[in-house]
């Protein structure tokens, strides 16, 4: 990809067909390559949309300004290398690794690092077959379709499974290791998953480590950030909170975040599904004559319903809750 484009450089600098250096004093707009690439308007959807996650979103600032002078070093013939961009995100479930992995997918679109910026999410099931034989060939057909863009593998320390001895996750290692070195400039690999497993995924997998430049850890959200979080989400679907129902909420998210399978933004979209399914039966069951107000409103009572502010009573359903 990245080619020196002549067009790109300044006038009179121009790659000469003896492919010389531009001098020392050729100058570069970086404030006008950042614009032009659009990826301030990636940058601040990232800090809009998302609530909390500042160490995640500097992170990614220092990775866009890494690029962007590497795009602007290019130019200038300082390398021709294409820099490792394969990264580790780290953090409980629900703590927005998924969709920052797609903000991601779209900067490294914008600064032509990859062709289209699309992201192909997969776990261990995606990668390794059942059988000998079946796994190169599904690993391999992964890789394909998430040439030009992202391949975001979810706990990626599944596919290293040392208690099996015929396992068959070692050959997708093997497979991955391989294109992660040879396709760097057209397919950025993210491992994604708790961060003490990783830990001990890359001590048995050194190759692995060594070919990820970016740790990013993404830590839990507080409980005013999740409450932020649900008033985000609500906003989105056109739904209000009562001012019994905002106290409600915030009472849930302290009770939630005490129980097991807590799982950050996770919890709280889920915990708002459910919101929104008492409330349109709450309608349903009362009288039918309604105002625009009364389909928006979340009520107090459709909050607690839940089988959270049932004392000792974990949630019937975990699996629900995730
Ligand atoms: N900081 C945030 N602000 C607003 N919404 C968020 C934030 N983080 C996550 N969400 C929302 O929470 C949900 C879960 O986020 P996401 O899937 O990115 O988390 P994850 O870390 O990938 O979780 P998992 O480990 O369960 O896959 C999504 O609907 C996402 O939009
Ligand atoms: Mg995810």
């Amino acid at each position: 990809m990245q080619e020196v484009n002549p067009e790109d450089l300044p006038e009179n600098q121009e790659a000469g067909p003896s492919g010389g250096e531009p001098p020392d004093d050729t100058p570069i707009d970086l404030e006008a390559e950042f614009h032009a690439s659009n990826v301030q308007e990636v940058l601040d959807k990232l800090d809009h949309e998302l609530v909390g996650l500042e160490p995640v979103k500097q992170r990614i600032r220092e990775i866009a300004a890494l690029l962007l002078v590497d795009r602007a070093r290019k130019q200038m013939q300082l390398t021709t290398e294409t820099p490792t961009l394969h990264m580790c995100f780290t953090g409980n479930p629900g703590t927005g690794k998924t969709t920052v992995a797609m903000r991601m997918a779209e900067i490294l679109h914008r600064l032509e690092y990859v062709r289209q910026g699309h992201l192909v999410a997969v776990t261990r099931d995606d990668l390794v077959g059942q059988y000998i034989g079946h796994t190169a060939p599904k690993t391999k057909e992964v890789l394909k379709k998430a040439m030009g863009g992202v391949l975001f593998i979810d706990e990626a320390y599944y596919l290293y499974r040392p208690e099996n001895e015929r396992d068959y996750g070692q050959e997708a290692i093997e497979i991955l290791l391989q294109v992660m070195e040879d396709n760097r400039d057209d397919l950025v690999v993210i491992l994604a998953g708790y961060a003490d497993k990783m830990d001990r995924f890359f001590q048995s997998n050194p190759g692995m480590r060594s070919r990820i430049a970016h740790h990013l850890d993404f830590p839990d959200y507080s409980g005013g950030e999740l409450m932020e979080i649900a008033r985000i989400m609500l906003g989105d679907l056109n739904y209000d909170f009562s001012l019994e129902a905002e106290e409600a909420f915030q009472e849930y998210i302290e009770r939630r975040m005490a129980m097991p399978h807590f799982a950050n933004a996770r919890s709280i979209r889920n915990a708002i599904d459910r919101a929104r399914l008492r409330q349109a039966n709450r309608l349903f069951a009362g009288d039918t004559n309604l105002t625009k107000a009364d389909l928006k409103t979340i009520k107090a009572e459709d909050i607690r319903a839940s089988s959270v502010f049932e004392q000792g009573v974990p949630d019937a359903d975990p699996a629900m809750n995730r």
